[in-house]
C-alpha cells in the first residue's frame, strides 16, 4: 500500500521572546504597503467611539482661571522663546499654571460642520482622537493655594482634577533634588482611542502623539521662562505608581492609560541651589530619575475617583499593541543627572524680537492644513530658518541646546529626507537634512551609493544639508503618503529617517517609543515654524513604509522613515465654522 503523503499544515509562527525582536516584529506587521494597509477594523464603528475627554467621577475639580491673550502673563514674541535667559522667569501661580496648560493641553477652538461638532487642542492628534492624558505632580508652594499632590489635567473644563493627596513633606522629599518651585508633568496615552480607528498601527500615533506633546509642553514652559528636562532615568513601573496607572481598582469599568513618560518643569533663573546637607552645589545639575522607595511611599496615599468609561463596548483586542507596549516597557531605573548650564544673558541683547508675532498667539492659532493650494512658495530663507529650528546642535550638553531640544536627554536620532517642491531659490527634487553631523557616513553607506551629497548654495553653514537627485518630487511625495495630495500640493515635504536597528540593540527596546516622541516634537516644531512663516504644516502618519525606503534605496533597518510632515500654503475648509475653545463654560 502507498504511504500516504502527509495533510498540509499551516506553518506556525513562533514569536520572539527577546523585548528587541518583538518591538521589531510589530514595527514589521504594522507598516503599510501598497497593496495592503496595517490590520484595523476596516471601517469605523461610529456607536463606539471612544470619549476624547477622560473624567475621575469623585476626584474634586480645579477649575484654572480663563485667561484672555492679554491677561498676565502675557506672552512674549515668538523669537524670544529660543533666546536662552530672554524669557523672565515667572512664580508658579495659579494664572501661570493656568497659562502653562492652556499652550500645552487644551482646547484651542472648536469645528462645527453641518451636525458634527469637535474640539481642536493645543497639541495635535492623529485623527483628531487625542490619546494622550497629562498629570501634573505639585509639592505645595507658597504662592499657590493647591494641596501637594497628583492632579489630572482635564482639557474639557480646564482644570485639574485631584485623583491623590501627597503628603507635602514627602513630595518636598522627592524633588529636594530639583531646583526650587519645581514641579512634574506626567503623560500617558489610552491606546484604544487610536486603536479604535487605525488598529494595529495605533501604538506608532499615539507615541507620536507623546512627542507632539512634550513639545507643546516644552514650549508652554519657555513662554513662561521655564526650563523642562525628561525624566528618562525613572524605570517605567515608577511612572505608573506616580500617575495612579497601576491602579486596577480605579478603572474597573474603564479604559486602561499607559503611562509614557514624566518631565521635571522648572522655573530657570538663579539656579545656585543648596545641597541637602546645606552646602552649596558647586556644579549644579538635574537628576534625570526619581528616587524609586519615595515613590512608592507616595503611592500609598489616598487616591480620588474613578475613570469614566470611553465606549460602550470593550476596546477591540489588538493583541500586538498590548504585546509591543509590554516589550518596550522601560523596566530599570538609570541614576543620571545633566548639568544646569549658567545663563547666557549676554546673548539677549544681541538679539532683536519680532514683536508682532507672540508665541502664544501662534500657538492658539496653529492648526492643521487639510489640503494646500499647489502654488504657494517659500523664500530659501524662510525655509532655512525652519530647517535651523529643528537642528538639536548635539554636541552641546543637554540643557544647552536649543530649546526645545533640551529637554531630550539623548543624541538625535532622527535625520530629514525633504521633497522640496515651492522653495525660491532651490532646485525641486530629494535632499537630506543631517541632525547631528557625525551620522553623514552612517547615513551615505545606507543609502544609494550613486548620490553624490552636493553642499547646497546659499545655505547656512550651520546646516548639514545636502541635495541628492533634481527633480518633480510631487507625485511621488504624494504617492508614498498613502496617496494624499497634501504631500505634493505643499511647498515641500519630508519623511523622518529614524536611526532604528542598531539604536534598539545598543539602548534597549524601550527606544522604540523614543524614537516616536522624537518624531513628534520634531513635527511641533515644524507646526509653529510653518504658523510663524504665515503658512501651515499638517504632520502625516499615514505612509507606505518600505516605497519610502526605496526612493533613496534604504535596504534593511538601520534607518526607518517613522513619520512624515508637509507645509505650504493652506486651503481653508469654507464649510466648517469655527467656535471660541471655552464657549461652552460661559465663565
Ligand atoms: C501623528 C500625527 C499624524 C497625522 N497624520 C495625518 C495624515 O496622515 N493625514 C492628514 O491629513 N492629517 C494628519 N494629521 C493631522 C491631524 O489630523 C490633526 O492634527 C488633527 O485633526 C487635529 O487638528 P489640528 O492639528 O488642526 O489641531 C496627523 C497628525 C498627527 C499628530
Amino acid at each position: 500500500m502507498a504511504t500516504e503523503i502527509p495533510l498540509y499544515r499551516e506553518p506556525v509562527e513562533t514569536l520572539p521572546t527577546d523585548p528587541i525582536d518583538r518591538v521589531i516584529r510589530y514595527h514589521v506587521q504594522t507598516k503599510h504597503h501598497f497593496n495592503r494597509y496595517a490590520r484595523s477594523l476596516g471601517h469605523l464603528d461610529w456607536a463606539n467611539q471612544p470619549d476624547p475627554f477622560r473624567r475621575f467621577e469623585g476626584a474634586p475639580l480645579i477649575r484654572l482661571p480663563l485667561l484672555k491673550s492679554g491677561d498676565e502673563p502675557a506672552s512674549p514674541s515668538y523669537d524670544a522663546i529660543y533666546v536662552r535667559g530672554a524669557v523672565p522667569a515667572n512664580p508658579v501661580t495659579l494664572p501661570s499654571l493656568s497659562r502653562f496648560f492652556e499652550l500645552a493641553l487644551a482646547l484651542s477652538a472648536w469645528k462645527r460642520g453641518g451636525d458634527m461638532q469637535w474640539a481642536l487642542r493645543s497639541n495635535p492628534s492623529s485623527g483628531n482622537l487625542h490619546p494622550t492624558e497629562g498629570y501634573l505632580v505639585l509639592p505645595q508652594m507658597d504662592r499657590l493655594d493647591l494641596n501637594a499632590g497628583l492632579y489630572h489635567y482635564a482639557p474639557k473644563e480646564h482644570g485639574l482634577e485631584l485623583r491623590a493627596e501627597f503628603a507635602a513633606e514627602q513630595m518636598a522629599r522627592l524633588l529636594a533634588p530639583f531646583p526650587p518651585e519645581s514641579f512634574l508633568i506626567g503623560l500617558t496615552s489610552i491606546h484604544w482611542r487610536e486603536s479604535w480607528k487605525y488598529g494595529e498601527r495605533a501604538f506608532r500615533y499615539c507615541n507620536h502623539d507623546v512627542g507632539h506633546a512634550i513639545g507643546t509642553a516644552r514650549v508652554a514652559a519657555a513662554t513662561l521662562g521655564w526650563n523642562m528636562a525628561l525624566l528618562d532615568g525613572v524605570a517605567q513601573d515608577r511612572v505608573a505608581a506616580l500617575l495612579g496607572t497601576d491602579r486596577m481598582e480605579d478603572f474597573i469599568h474603564a479604559e486602561r492609560e499607559h503611562p509614557d513618560c514624566l518631565t521635571v518643569v522648572w522655573p530657570s533663573g538663579d539656579v545656585k541651589r543648596e545641597t541637602l546637607d546645606g552646602k552649596c552645589d558647586a556644579e549644579p545639575a538635574i537628576p534625570l530619575f526619581l528616587d524609586s522607595e519615595m515613590v512608592q511611599e507616595l503611592a500609598a496615599a489616598t487616591w480620588r475617583g474613578n475613570a469614566n468609561r470611553l465606549s460602550r463596548d470593550n476596546p477591540v483586542p489588538w493583541e500586538i499593541i498590548d504585546d509591543v507596549a509590554a516589550a518596550s516597557w522601560k523596566p530599570m531605573a538609570e541614576a543620571r543627572s545633566v548639568a544646569l548650564p549658567r545663563l547666557l544673558t549676554n546673548d539677549v541683547s544681541r538679539v532683536t524680537f519680532h514683536e508682532s508675532l507672540s508665541a502664544g498667539q501662534l500657538i492658539r492659532q496653529r492648526r492643521s492644513a487639510v489640503s494646500f493650494d499647489g502654488k504657494t512658495s517659500i523664500t530659501s530663507a524662510t525655509f532655512f530658518q525652519m530647517l535651523g529650528r529643528i537642528m538639536p546642535v548635539a554636541e552641546l550638553p543637554q540643557l544647552e541646546r536649543p530649546m526645545p531640544w533640551d529637554i531630550l536627554p539623548w543624541e538625535p536620532a532622527i535625520h530629514l529626507l525633504l521633497f522640496v517642491h515651492r522653495v525660491d531659490g532651490l532646485t525641486p527634487g530629494l535632499y537630506v537634512l543631517v541632525r547631528d553631523r557625525e551620522k553623514l557616513p552612517l547615513l551615505q553607506q545606507s543609502m544609494n551609493e550613486e548620490f553624490v551629497w552636493t553642499p547646497v548654495p546659499g545655505c547656512p553653514e550651520i546646516l548639514p544639508f545636502y541635495w541628492l537627485l533634481e527633480g518633480d518630487a510631487k507625485k511621488v511625495a504624494a504617492q508614498v503618503s498613502c496617496h494624499q495630495d497634501i504631500a505634493g500640493d505643499s511647498a515641500f515635504s519630508l519623511g523622518m529617517i529614524a536611526e532604528f536597528e542598531g539604536r534598539l540593540r545598543e539602548g534597549g527596546a524601550w527606544w522604540y517609543p523614543r524614537l516616536f516622541w522624537e518624531a513628534g516634537l520634531l513635527g511641533q516644531v515644524l507646526y509653529l515654524e510653518a504658523e510663524a512663516a504665515g503658512v501651515r504644516g499638517t504632520g502625516i502618519g499615514c505612509f507606505f513604509d518600505d516605497p519610502v525606503h526605496e526612493i533613496v534605496g534604504i535596504k534593511g533597518r538601520s534607518f526607518q522613515s517613522l513619520y512624515h510632515f508637509t507645509i505650504g500654503g493652506p486651503v481653508e475648509d469654507g464649510r466648517l465654522m469655527t467656535l471660541s475653545a471655552y464657549h461652552h463654560l460661559n465663565r
